[in-house]
């Protein structure tokens, strides 16, 4: 399940790889304005939730970690749930004697209440504040996915504190995000131009080391016998997901960096580059870890 990354023929390796990106990294996520989702939620971008769920699934080959056995009458709670396509998907995998509970802070992308499964709940909440009334120690697993560009000041601490809060004890944390410090880019050949291309990502990329150092900081707050799975994708399914990564930087961009000239400058040069042969390559980061 686990593996690395090798460079070949046509790499251009990315990640921390100079100060000055690291500058330019911090400068956009420095950019969101306070409380503001740097991302948006019309239809197209729930239309990409719901696509970028089933290139997830694919990749990780499970909705849930094997790790993580779950029995008919758990709890299951997914923070930041989006457009709830996880939680959803999960439900049909489990009895009706199984709790599910999607929160975030927004429900504008869900379906509607009444037309959920007898067993799942939507609530709102903002993972910064106080669990609502009756969440606190409350489910045997809990579930979050793409809530970088929510992490302040790159430091997860604060949301590791609020999910634990919803944990039982011995209750299971799985957290997976995209690996926006150790990407590459891929290229058919060394002659393919990749400037726009990175200068894009980058701007989407916040400053991320703080998933460098995720084990020890869950082991250090509350949790044990944390773990980090990678995965990776291959070439053929390279153009998906580039394609996947643009989309939410077209959300990042209009929502945050506001130049709608330069932003539609830099988005076509990145697409010239990416049909002359090129693609991002991002793994996919998945921690498990138990609360104490
Ligand atoms: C990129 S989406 C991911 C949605 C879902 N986890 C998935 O993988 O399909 C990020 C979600 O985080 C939610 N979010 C952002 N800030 C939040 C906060 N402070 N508290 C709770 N949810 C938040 C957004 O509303 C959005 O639905």
């Amino acid at each position: 399940m686990e593996s690395g990354n090798s460079m070949e023929n046509g790499d251009v390796p990315e990640g921390h790889r100079t100060l000055k990106s690291a500058n330019q990294i911090s400068n956009t996520y420095s950019q969101i304005e306070g409380g503001t989702y740097a991302l948006k939620r019309d239809f197209n971008a729930s239309t990409r939730l719901t696509a970028q769920h089933y290139l997830w699934k694919e990749a990780l080959g499970f909705n849930l970690h094997p790790e993580i056995a779950v029995k008919p009458d758990w709890r299951v709670a997914d923070v930041a749930t989006g457009n709830g396509i996880w939680l959803l998907d999960v439900a049909r995998s489990l009895p009706l004697s199984a709790r599910l509970d999607g929160l975030d802070i927004s429900l504008d992308q869900c379906p509607p209440d009444a037309w959920l499964p007898e067993n799942v709940e939507l609530t709102t909440w903002n993972i910064f504040e106080d669990p609502p009334e009756g969440f606190v120690g409350a489910f045997d697993v809990v579930h979050i996915r793409l809530i970088t560009v929510a992490v302040r000041d790159n430091d997860p601490k604060p949301m590791i504190s609020s999910l634990k809060n919803l944990l039982k004890p011995g209750g299971y944390l799985q957290w997976d995000e995209v690996d926006s410090v150790d990407w590459t880019i891929k290229c058919v050949h060394r002659s393919v131009q990749t400037d726009a291309m990175r200068r894009l990502f980058k701007q989407l990329c916040g400053t991320d080391d703080w998933k460098r150092d995720m084990v020890q900081t869950l082991n250090r707050h509350g949790f044990e016998n944390a773990s980090v799975y990678r995965f990776n994708y291959g070439k053929s399914m390279a153009r998906f997901w580039n394609d996947m990564y643009f989309s939410t930087w077209e959300e990042f961009a209009k929502v945050v960096l506001k130049d709608p000239s330069g932003s539609h400058q830099l988005g076509v040069a990145a697409m010239d580059e990416v049909r002359n042969g090129s693609a991002l390559f991002c793994p996919k980061l998945v921690w498990v870890a138990r609360k104490l």
